[in-house]
């Protein structure tokens, strides 16, 4: 594809333009750089890419800052180039986590809310270059995003330097799809003035000193979302306890019935949650989320949603119809920073559903999105600590057993604490549904493992917890045993083995 400089509407900006292998030797050994990308949505691609062959011969390591994970195997490359040292704040890549779990790459997994502003505040290094995709360039020298905002703006707002890469794989009509608000550094702070999950609160692009961007890329690789995983038998019947209790609290009057702004996580597992809403009696559905996948315009082309708020667009089967039609959907889909997508005021504010999923979660409520039997990291916490702490429900959903049966995804004792015990409310399996709301300890373990657990696990799980009670305790553990099922998976290949 020829450059379409009419992207570049300050032409004053047209010197700038180079080859991307030129514009990665602005990239320095030892630098922060943060980069736009967020679930495989609006990340720059050939910048990085070329970094990656760069450092083939020119040797160099970055702290190498997201909004979240990235597609198109950027992560993979850079890692197998030995380019990063220190990422964050989430990943969801192979071979990185391969780095990560072997100590060669330090992860910083972080709230998705809060690195931008542990930046802002100096509590951890502010990148000195910003690389940005964006669909265009302003008159002015706004950037606009691509199909995520994610830590963009305050990245480039940071930054000494920005390369821009225009992304020509987005349709211009994209323009006006984001709305920019960065917050003040306190204590100059002000409240977020944003009441409804529709307002637009700030500006159609990234506001910048045109002079900091230093180099201009074009890019034709298309945005590129992992492929998701059709729903199988337990997930459609996860999604079917999930909206029964909808129903429900409808019913006995605890929830509207449009249920209020709902929140989605990454995976196949929310993927079906949602798109089970399709054949629910709700209407008038609206999102206030981080990422939306194919299941949001789903639902806003059955007329079931009427809008939705995310930070990131990571779509698979609807990439083609809706990023060449985005017309139809301007008024019903905006792009925020992750700063305000998962921002605490605005979640409690708005008394947001959050629905995530989780690898596995205790007797007690406690629940672990991250590490596998303790010790290894999968993905990262993302942003279901932001939603899930602040939420009006917070609602867990995974299956009862992983790994055929070979593991239980309810045990005695969790192996890592991502969400803690006085956060959740909902926990959801294929088995039923476990209401926690205003529960103790004991009367939660009670809930969780008749209405969660899998029936091969159940009895061992009550032997374990009335033995435990039985010594006594608020909360009743037998320390010698607690973590003796992921030992045993370890050892044994089976929790039971
Ligand atoms: N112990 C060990 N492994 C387990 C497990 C358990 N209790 N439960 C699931 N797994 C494994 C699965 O077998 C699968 O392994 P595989 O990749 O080898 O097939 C893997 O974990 C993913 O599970 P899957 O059932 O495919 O679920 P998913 O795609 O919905 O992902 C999470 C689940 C928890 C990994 C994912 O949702 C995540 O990373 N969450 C944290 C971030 C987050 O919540 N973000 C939301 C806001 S953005």
């Amino acid at each position: 594809m020829n450059n379409d400089l009419t992207r570049i509407r300050r032409s004053a900006l047209h010197d700038k333009i180079m080859p991307a292998a030129e514009a990665v030797k602005l990239i320095k050994d030892g630098m922060v750089v943060g980069m736009s990308g967020f679930g495989g949505g609006g990340e720059a691609k050939t910048v990085p890419l070329a970094l990656a062959e760069h450092a083939k011969t020119h040797p160099l390591q970055i702290t190498f800052a997201t909004g979240a994970s990235l597609g198109n195997g950027i992560d993979k490359k850079l890692c197998e180039a030995n380019v990063i040292a220190r990422r964050l704040p989430y990943q969801s890549d192979a071979t990185l986590r391969k780095a990560i779990n072997a100590g060669d790459v330090m992860f910083t997994d972080q709230h998705l809310s809060e690195t931008a502003e542990q930046m802002r505040h100096h509590t951890i290094a502010q990148p000195s270059i910003a690389i940005i995709a964006a669909t265009a360039i302003t008159e002015d020298g706004h950037i606009i995003p691509t199909g995520s905002v994610g830590n963009s703006a305050a990245f480039a707002e940071m930054a000494d330097q920005i390369i821009v890469e225009i992304d020509q794989s987005i349709h211009p009509s994209f323009e006006g799809a984001h709305d920019i608000y960065v917050p003040k550094a306190r204590p100059n702070r002000e409240p977020v003035p944003l009441i409804h999950v529709d307002d637009r609160i700030g500006t159609h692009g990234i506001v910048v000193n045109p002079e900091k961007i230093t180099a201009i890329v074009f890019n034709d690789i298309p945005d590129r979302a992992a492929s998701m995983a059709d729903p199988d038998e337990e997930t459609l019947a996860i999604a079917k306890n999930l909206i029964k209790f909808f129903e429900n609290e409808v019913a006995v009057g605890r929830l509207p019935e449009n249920l209020g702004p709902l929140q989605s996580g990454v995976g196949s597992i929310a993927n079906a949650v949602f798109a089970g809403f399709e054949h629910s009696s709700f209407k008038n559905l609206e999102m206030y989320s981080e990422v939306l996948q194919d299941c949001t315009f789903q639902l806003i082309d059955s007329g079931k949603m009427i809008f939705a708020s995310g930070s990131s667009m990571t779509l698979d089967t609807s990439a083609e119809r809706v990023m060449n039609n985005f017309e139809l959907y301007k008024d019903k889909v905006v792009l925020r920073p992750q700063e305000i997508s998962n921002n605490p005021e605005l979640i409690r504010r708005l008394g947001i559903i959050a629905i995530n999923t989780a690898i596995e979660f205790d007797i007690y409520g406690n629940v672990n999105s991250t590490h596998v039997t303790g010790s290894k990291m999968m993905n990262g916490i993302g942003g279901s600590g932001d939603y899930a702490r602040h939420a009006h429900l917070a609602v867990f959903v995974t299956k009862s057993i992983a790994k055929d049966g070979a593991i239980s995804s309810v045990v005695p004792m969790v192996s890592h604490v991502d969400h803690n015990e006085h956060d959740i409310d909902i926990l959801v399996t294929e088995q039923g549904v476990a209401d926690l709301r205003g529960l103790a300890p004991r009367e939660r373990a009670l809930q969780i493992i008749e209405h969660c657990a899998h029936p091969s696990y159940q009895p061992l799980l009550r032997d374990y917890f009335e033995r435990a009670c039985a010594k006594g305790g608020h909360t009743p553990h037998l320390l010698n045993e607690a973590l003796s099922w992921h030992a045993n998976f370890e050892e044994t290949g089976h929790m039971q083995a």
